[in-house]
């Protein structure tokens, strides 16, 4: 059964940069995708807009499919009920989106009395029982946000997000600012959680092989548009675009964070998107790039059973092995 289909979304804010340029996906209930790209490709923005959560004067274009009704316009209170108990959002940066002065196990508590209309007593063994299953003792409840380490912080984020055992969970590099050992827990811990209730996940990550390893289909975005679909683990050995290539072939080791922020091979940066290059926006940076592919943008095509890429070289094969199917095919 289809649980969230996005048709065609287009994103621009205010100032005139599209951030989502006609990003078509679907998810099955119990489905997860994970979604890679370099920053500022477009992943955040995709992520609130599932939600609306975007800044007022963003124009938004195309059809947001959650159980078949239009989440873009979809009344207010509407919105409200599928953020909680639909799908719920986790965010990098715990510390800013816990309240300081308030114990978490009441904030945890808090969704679960509004939407789930529980009583006080009710609410507070969930927030226990939700604290266990992310890993903390349900003691610490009582515990202020300060009184907790970042990656207890973002267990504590997890915790809230399953409150309302919603049908989705949208996490958003909800590990960025954590050390590298306990992103790789979280993350896991994340994949485990939604395995065992059979959980949506969209995950939004720059550890491919993680996302490999939890998810099971990997979309790549690269200037607003997701340039390479498929099963996960074939995206990450065996990519098909180019940028796909360089992603996989930039994050195959575990313990180097420099390495995430930084394609190996790849110079520059993605563009800004109040100024895409013309034709395929990737040609300046593209090591494989032809004549054609600074004024001939390119669609989506087949690239293998439930593959798509977008590249002029799909038919053909890209030269050239990466890093994560050496490791693979070096690993015992
Ligand atoms: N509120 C905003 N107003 C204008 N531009 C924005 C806003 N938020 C993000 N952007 C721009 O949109 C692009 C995509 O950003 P984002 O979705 O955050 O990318 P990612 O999550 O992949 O890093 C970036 O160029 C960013 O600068
Ligand atoms: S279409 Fe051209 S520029 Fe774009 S990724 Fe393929 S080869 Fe590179
Ligand atoms: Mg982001």
């Amino acid at each position: 059964m289809t649980l969230l289909e996005v048709r065609n979304l287009e994103v621009t804010y205010a100032g005139g940069a599209a951030a989502v340029r006609g990003v078509d996906l679907v998810l099955g209930a119990g489905q997860k995708l994970g979604v890679a790209g370099e920053s500022g490709c477009g992943k955040s923005t995709l992520a609130l807009a599932l939600l609306r959560l975007l800044p007022s004067g963003t124009r938004v274009g195309g059809e947001i499919l959650w159980n078949g009704e239009d989440v873009l316009t979809m009344r207010w209170g509407r919105v409200r009920a599928v953020r909680w108990a639909g799908a719920s959002i986790v965010f990098q940066g715990a510390m800013h989106s816990l309240n300081a002065v308030h114990r978490v196990g009441d904030q945890i508590a808090e969704p679960i009395l509004v939407h789930r209309r529980a009583t006080a007593a009710q609410a507070r063994r969930k927030a226990g029982e939700l604290l266990e299953h992310v890993g903390l003792p349900a003691a610490r409840a009582a515990a202020y946000p300060h009184e907790l380490s970042g990656g207890q912080r973002q267990r504590v984020m997890i915790a809230m997000a399953l409150a309302c055992d919603p049908r989705l969970i949208v996490a958003d590099e909800p590990t960025t600012a954590l050390d590298v050992m306990i992103q790789a827990q979280i993350l896991r811990l994340i994949g485990q959680l939604v395995a065992e209730q059979d959980l949506g996940l969209i995950m939004i990550s720059h550890d491919l092989a993680v996302l490999a390893e939890t998810c099971d289909r990997l979309a790549v975005m690269y200037a607003g548009r997701v340039v390479e679909e498929g099963p996960a683990r074939e995206v990450y050995e065996d990519p098909r675009h180019p940028y796909g290539r360089a992603l996989s072939a930039a994050f195959p080791r575990i313990g180097d964070p420099a390495s995430r922020f930084a394609p190996r091979g790849l110079a520059g940066d993605p563009p800004d998107p109040s100024g895409l290059p013309s034709g395929c926006a990737f040609h300046p940076r593209c090591p494989v790039a032809l004549d054609g592919c600074a004024t001939q943008d390119q669609a989506l095509r087949d690239a293998g059973p439930g593959r798509r890429a977008a590249c002029v070289h799909v038919e053909t094969t890209v030269p050239g092995p990466t890093a994560a199917a050496e490791d693979a095919r070096s690993s015992p």
